[in-house]
């Protein structure tokens, strides 16, 4: 009953946001600039950042940049299922019906690689999110899976991405073989307070707001509460508009935004 009282004409901070409605924070700028380097390049590259910090959404967005005449993105969060799942998920991805035994099943999805760079002059683009999950020997799967070393250039792309630790992780020395060959990386910062207020305010333009319902000390408020995480300020603003509009407040001040804060538990 927010929106009502609010005359959204949508829900803000959707799960489904589109890559055209991203707000061009410097570093959703920089993390995209840097998968478009590694688009170019192709290989392996690192994004990692705080939980909430935007990487999924990069990601998506990077996702959906890409010709699908000449990218087959394969998209895979680790939180799903086992690791055994995840590379019958690459074969089928690449069009394969998967192999049972494993080693059997990373020749395949070499070979469905190298098929589809070589043949069908297609990228196969690995996304690989929520790594720092990833068990070692997961990881130094990855370190073989990926390896072709034959080839002069890189016949994929591989983004492996997860929270900052995951970066630390793969810093230790068995992980070298994969670090190597790691020619990109990019942590995402939080947002600045500037960014803050202009976030809020753009997520509620694209909401259909059509006056300011957030006063600017209110988003200061929210800027130092969330420390300038994304999801966390989605969290924050929404709990303001539902107390803002309980409380019949057309303007949301710093007051509702520290009740909202008190009571949402962050
Ligand atoms: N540049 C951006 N523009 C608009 N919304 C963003 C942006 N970055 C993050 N968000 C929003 O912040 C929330 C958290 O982002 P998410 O990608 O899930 O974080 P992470 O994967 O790093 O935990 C999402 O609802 C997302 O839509
Ligand atoms: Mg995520």
């Amino acid at each position: 009953m927010y929106k009502s009282f609010y005359s959204l004409a949508q829900t803000p901070f959707t799960k489904d946001l589109r890559p055209s409605d991203a707000f061009s924070s410097t570093d959703y700028k920089g993390a995209t600039n840097a998968l478009k380097y590694l688009q170019k390049s192709k290989g392996i590259g690192l994004l990692v950042g705080d939980p909430g910090a935007g990487k999924t959404f990069t990601l998506r967005t990077f996702k959906d940049s890409l010709s699908p005449s000449l990218y087959q993105v394969i998209y895979f969060p680790l939180s799903t299922g086992g690791v055994m799942d995840f590379y019958r998920g690459l074969a089928y991805g690449l069009g394969e019906e998967p192999k049972f035994r494993k080693v059997d099943l990373f020749r395949q999805i070499q070979q469905g690689i190298e098929r589809l760079a070589q043949d069908r002059k297609i990228t196969p683009v690995f996304i690989l999110d929520e790594m720092h999950m990833a068990k070692d020997a997961f990881l130094q799967d990855i370190a073989l899976l990926f390896n072709f070393q034959m080839d002069s250039t890189n016949p994929f792309i591989l983004v492996l991405s997860g929270l900052p630790h995951l970066k630390t992780r793969l810093a230790l020395n068995h992980h070298r073989p994969l670090t190597q060959r790691v020619i990109m990386k990019y942590e995402i910062q939080a947002l600045t307070k500037e960014e803050v207020s202009g976030y809020v305010d753009h997520h509620l333009k694209i909401a259909g707001a059509k006056m300011p319902i957030f006063t600017e000390a209110a988003k200061e408020a929210i800027a130092l509460r969330s420390q300038g995480w994304p999801r966390v300020i989605n969290t924050i603003t929404v709990n303001s508009l539902l107390f803002g509009s309980q409380l019949n407040k057309e303007l949301i001040d710093e007051e509702i935004v520290r009740l909202a804060i008190e009571d949402s538990t962050l």
